[in-house]
């Protein structure tokens, strides 16, 4: 139980959830939305079909299909446009609304990729500052493992100087 960073690809991972870096539609992409449905499988498209979609720093579960991992939970982060839209707002609710369903189905062990940092282009530091604060945060009152996906050497280093500060 606890916080702790990871660095590989979610994909792999045997937990009860991941995280996917969606988009409204929650109909696909690239990045690590890509790589969870190519790991799960069309059932996972045929499922989030049904969805209509999720707004931004929303949550919905989904099963995990050809994953090890037993659910998804796809949220949408921000796309950053440069700090003055509620961009870390919505980005502190993508991870809340994350943890919440996975507390709603009893689930113990969750994995996020870095949400929005990517094609979103959220600055990797200040996203790192806010995953590690709402992880934090959920765990004064909840048991459970929080993995914090690293995807190079340079973000797994700032995970852990982040988790090591604290
Ligand atoms: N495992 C772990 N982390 C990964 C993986 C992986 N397999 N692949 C990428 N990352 P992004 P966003 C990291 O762009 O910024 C999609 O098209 C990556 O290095 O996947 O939230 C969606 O459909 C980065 O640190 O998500 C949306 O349209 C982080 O995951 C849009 O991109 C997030 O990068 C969402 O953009």
């Amino acid at each position: 139980m606890g916080l702790r960073t990871l660095k590989c690809d979610i994909t792999t991972l045997k937990v009860d959830a991941i995280v996917n870096a969606a988009n409204e539609t929650l109909l696909g992409g690239g990045g690590v939305d890509g790589a969870i449905h190519r790991g799960a499988g069309p059932r996972l498209l045929e499922e989030c079909r049904g969805l209509g979609g999720c707004e931004t720093g929303q949550a919905k579960i989904t099963k995990g299909y050809d994953l090890p991992a037993s659910f998804i939970i796809h949220t949408v982060g921000p796309v950053w446009y440069g700090g003055n839209q509620g961009e870390p707002e919505l980005l502190r609710s993508a991870y809340q609304n994350s943890l919440a369903i996975a507390r709603e189905k009893n689930l113990k062990s969750i994995a996020f990729p870095a949400i929005s940092t990517g094609v979103f282009g959220y600055p990797k530091e200040e996203a790192a500052k806010i995953a590690v604060g709402t992880a934090l945060e959920f765990l004064k009152g909840y048991e459970m493992d929080i993995i914090l996906v690293a995807f190079s050497d340079s973000d797994s280093k700032r995970y852990q100087r982040l988790i090591d500060s604290k």
